[in-house]
């Protein structure tokens, strides 16, 4: 198996107006989101981009159209593979909040047409706050996974929201969460999300499955009839995810397989039900030798249904995807510049970065997840093999991360080196926490919004529009640990 490729892997220059993925690109030496000239934002050094001042390092840049275009790209997937295999029922693009849960990211989904999906109480809150404004529309199917028990917040809030918006789907994990929506006064569609994991899994596989996750077999058969004799309630959606992300598509199909087969066979005793979810896991590219074949994925996936539908004798249904980090991975980067090289006779000279790479990036060190990193500066210079260090004394805060076979190279000229991680933008913020405390008291780097096209709030002219979120001052973060300042 090949290493998964981090960055430039060569000690030449990178060529003029090569691309490096689909958005990020060098040219003159300078690297490019888009057409963005990243090192100008810091240097201040070429033409204005319409941000009117330069920004301090570190920086973390969200880069608001890449999610539209991940969102319009998968739409086509299936509408192109529906067409071709005469598929009958819908494609419903939904986005799973945990993924990232910042106001402009929702916006940005809510904006391109996703329905949402949410995980606990608060994201109601930012459900509802979206309804208010007008960016979540009557229309949009609201899908609530997560534990719900009786007498929750999570729970009561879904009712709650429910009296805002009708299509509000909970989706339950247990028999115990049925209670709380049979007594709401209130009708209701439901979901179910069925325990699952493994590939081509046989129903023993299923009710073996250590899975805190879903019910069981019997509970949901159980779980189907007791909505079924409820007044209120009606069963819309059937839920079947794989636990992780499978980097194949015959892999992702084969864990899917089961679920599509139990579909067929609840529909056929429960006619109400017209939504398949697949839940998310769908791949990302996080590195540059990335592959899979969405189109492959959809095809299988839809014919698949197709035929159970077929064997059953049941309409095909709308096939729904929960969509977290395939939507807002390539979205964010994190920018660093580079304040120190350190030759001490390692194996490699130790770049040290004006910032912590584990707690920007939990994954990286925790599950040793890579990233894209790149320069902004000198790409046009020759490059040397490196390790970069975080600015913390943790000896986890490294990149490439400590297992890792991926070598980093960057360029040998240090003086304004930047330094960017790329495809961050799925959960690195939320697992790393938002204006908190974090390791060795490093204080939140600012963050810069950028979009370019009108969704509402900015105006479509080609040009960049910016918007700035300060980071934290140290007054912050001392009154955060409960210094009085
Ligand atoms: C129920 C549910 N839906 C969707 C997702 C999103 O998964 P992904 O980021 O792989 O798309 C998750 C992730 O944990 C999940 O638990």
């Amino acid at each position: 198996m090949t290493h998964p490729i981090i960055g430039w892997e060569k000690t030449i220059p990178v060529p003029n107006k090569y691309y490096f993925t689909s958005y990020l690109n060098a040219r003159n030496g300078r690297l490019h989101f888009e057409d963005l000239d990243l090192p100008q934002i810091f240097l201040g050094d070429q033409a204005d981009q319409g941000l009117g001042q330069t920004m301090p390092s570190p920086l973390e840049i969200v880069y608001l159209p890449v999610i539209r275009q991940r969102i319009a790209q998968m739409n086509r997937v299936f509408a192109e593979v529906s067409a071709e295999v005469g598929y009958n029922g819908r494609f419903l693009y939904t986005y799973a909040s945990k993924a990232n849960a910042a106001e402009e990211v929702i916006r940005t989904t809510l904006g391109a047409g996703a329905h949402h999906e949410m995980s606990s109480t608060i994201d109601v809150d930012i459900a509802r706050l979206m309804i208010q404004r007008g960016l979540l529309p009557p229309d949009r199917l609201i899908i609530c996974n997560g534990f719900k028990p009786e007498g929750s917040a999570y729970a009561t809030n879904i009712i709650r929201l429910r009296q805002e918006h009708t299509p509000v789907i909970p989706v339950l994990e247990d028999l115990g969460e049925i209670a709380p929506f049979l007594n709401a006064g209130l009708s209701f569609d439901v979901g179910l999300r069925q325990k699952s994991y493994g590939p081509n899994t046989s129903e023993a596989e299923i009710e073996a499955a250590n899975s805190r996750f879903g019910l069981d077999l019997e509970h949901l058969w159980k779980a189907a009839a007791y909505i079924a004799a409820a007044p209120n309630l009606n069963l819309t959606l059937y839920h079947y995810m794989v636990g992780s992300q499978l980097m194949d598509d015959d892999t992702f199909l084969a864990y899917l397989k089961p679920g599509v087969d139990l579909y067929a066979r609840l529909r056929q005793r429960y006619p109400t039900l017209h939504i398949f979810d697949f839940g998310g896991g769908m791949p990302a590219p996080m590195t540059l030798n990335f592959t899979f074949d969405y189109h492959g994925f959809a095809r299988k996936l839809l014919l698949a249904l197709k035929e159970a539908c077929a064997r059953y004798n049941v309409p095909e249904p709308d096939v729904m995807g929960e969509f977290g980090r395939y939507t807002t991975s390539e979205h964010g980067a994190h920018i660093f510049k580079v304040i120190m090289a350190k030759d001490n006779k390692s194996n490699h000279p130790w770049y040290i970065i004006d910032g912590s790479i584990m707690s920007s990036f939990p994954d990286s060190w925790a599950l040793g997840e890579h990233f894209i990193v790149l320069p902004l500066t000198h790409l046009d210079k020759p490059f040397q093999r490196v390790q970069l260090g975080g600015i913390t004394c943790d000896s986890d805060d490294v990149y490439p991360p400590k297992p890792s076979q991926s070598p980093l190279y960057l360029p040998v000229e240090t003086d304004e080196l930047y330094v960017g991680f790329f495809s961050i933008g799925a959960y690195q913020e939320m697992l790393g926490g938002v204006r908190g405390s974090k390791h060795c008291v490093l204080p939140e780097a600012y963050e810069l919004i950028v979009d370019r096209e009108g969704d509402g709030r900015y105006q479509s002219n080609g040009r960049y529009q910016f918007d700035i979120l300060t980071g934290q001052k140290p007054a912050d973060v001392l009154h955060n640990l409960g210094y009085a300042v």
